[in-house]
């Protein structure tokens, strides 16, 4: 019986997860994606071709990697066929390697209504990605949102027709001056979504018997984390965060997995960090540094492209991370573009009214006093884009990955030297 091999990104999204996915996914059977929807925006460069995975599994690019959608996404159908359009055409046999769960809830257009109204009325705003994640899952968790299995029932149009009357009078109040009865009329939504539902029926299927099956003919199993641990619910800098659980436990009950079947947890990180939407961040830099980060490493979202919030790399949160969520080996990703910088800066510690602490915490008090304590390290690595072996690295960034293993005490396992699929080193 085989254990599956999980990747979370560490903090506050796009460290680079799907690249990582796409290299474990080379020998991988099955790779699966367990929360959020498509505010996941998951880049892969093969050979020169760019792809922004949003709700399909990036193993899925291995060619030989069953990809599936878990009961714990929000699912859009215009975007997942989009999706799957963009990878036919690129010669991709989606029909033979994507299944869908039959309990993965679906986002109806009123979702990303209300998530635009809602953020319109907020005077603290979070900079939600506008797709709909947070009143989809709203939908799920009062227990009245369509699970994909809910679009083949008998009782499907009565469902879809009480939940859009109900939600367009709460648009209608929330936002009286748009004109709702015409974005939402019923009879064009429920043709629209019958014929989602007859196009996506061969995809959905139970795909926790699926996994567990593949477990036991010790198949490689992936599962691909979306968002990352300080976006979490419970464990991120609520409310500035997303409306799910991309940690452990949401890997878990995002796929049916137990807690016994989980083998590697590989968190990645970026060497240095980004945020993309409003809320803290102990070692953002808004200066010509910061602007710098986000030049050189391309920081713009591969979901919305909005300009992305760069510091420093964390090691507190990063700790943090690690203890949420059990990890057992790291990916740094960026190494090329970090030793572009003559000096890293590393943050070791936070300085809370003249205390000095290694312990992160997700009060918004404590955040707003931290202020970050760094190390400094030497740079200028010269070009080390599309390295492939640590031996190969000049001493000085090999120093700086050393660093971080020592403080955090677990292997860096993979070091992403480049954008492309190949540029990475796998130290065993
Ligand atoms: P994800 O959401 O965690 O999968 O990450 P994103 O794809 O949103 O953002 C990561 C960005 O960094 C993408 O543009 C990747 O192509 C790029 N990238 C990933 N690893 C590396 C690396 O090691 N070096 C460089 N230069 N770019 C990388
Ligand atoms: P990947 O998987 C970066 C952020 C949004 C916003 C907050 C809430 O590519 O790492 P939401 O639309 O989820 O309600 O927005 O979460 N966010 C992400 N930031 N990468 C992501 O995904 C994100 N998914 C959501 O910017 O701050
Ligand atoms: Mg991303």
């Amino acid at each position: 019986m085989s254990k599956a091999d999980v990747v979370i990104g560490c903090f506050y999204g796009d460290e680079g997860k799907g690249k990582v996915i796409d290299y474990l996914a080379g020998d991988a059977d099955f790779a699966i994606r367990a929360t959020g929807g498509d505010n996941a925006g998951h880049t892969i460069k093969v050979r020169g071709v760019k792809f922004a995975m949003h709700l399909v599994p990036s193993g899925l690019l291995s060619g030989h990697t069953t990809g599936i959608i878990g009961n714990g996404v929000v699912l859009n159908p215009e975007v997942l066929l989009e999706e799957i359009r963009i990878l036919k055409e690129h010669g991709y046999d989606v029909d033979t390697y994507l299944k869908i769960s039959d309990k993965a809830q679906v986002i109806l257009p009123y979702h990303r209504y209300l998530d635009l109204a809602l953020e319109k009325k907020r005077s603290a705003k979070i900079g939600t990605t506008g797709k709909g994640i947070g009143p989809a899952y709203c939908d799920k968790y009062e227990r009245s949102g369509l699970r994909m299995e809910d679009l083949y029932a008998p009782d499907f149009k009565e469902k879809l027709e009480y939940l859009v009357a109900s939600r367009k009078a709460l648009l209608k109040f929330y936002d009286p001056e748009e004109d709702y009865d015409s974005l939402l009329d019923f009879e064009a939504l429920f043709a629209k979504y019958r014929e989602y539902a007859d196009v996506l029926k061969p995809f959905v299927c139970d795909t926790v018997t699926m996994i567990h099956k593949a477990l036991e003919e010790d198949k490689k199993v992936l599962v691909e984390g979306a968002q990352a641990t300080l976006l979490d619910i419970d464990f991120g800098s609520y409310p500035f965060v997303t409306s799910s659980n991309p940690t452990i436990g949401g890997i878990l009950t995002g796929t049916g997995l137990s807690a016994s079947d989980i083998g590697n947890v590989y968190g990645i990180i970026k060497a240095y960090s980004s945020r993309v939407g409003e809320g803290p961040y102990v070692t953002e830099l808004s200066d010509a540094t910061g602007d710098r980060i986000r030049e050189l490493g391309h920081e713009y979202g591969t979901t919305t492209g909005r300009p992305r919030r760069c510091g420093w790399l964390d090691l507190v949160a990063l700790k943090y991370a690690k203890r949420v969520n059990g990890l057992t080996g790291l990916c740094v990703n960026h190494l090329d573009t970090i030793g572009k910088f003559d000096t890293i800066q590393v943050c070791t510690a936070y300085d809370v009214d003249g205390e000095k602490t290694e312990d992160f915490s997700t009060n918004m008090e404590f955040l707003a006093k931290a202020k970050p304590v760094y190390t400094t390290l030497e740079g200028d690595f010269g070009d080390i884009s599309g390295v492939t072996r640590f031996e190969e690295l000049p001493k000085k960034a090999q120093k700086y990955i050393r660093f971080i293993e020592d403080y955090i005490g677990i292997p860096i396992t993979f070091i992403g030297t480049g954008a492309e699929r190949e540029a990475m080193i796998v130290r065993k």
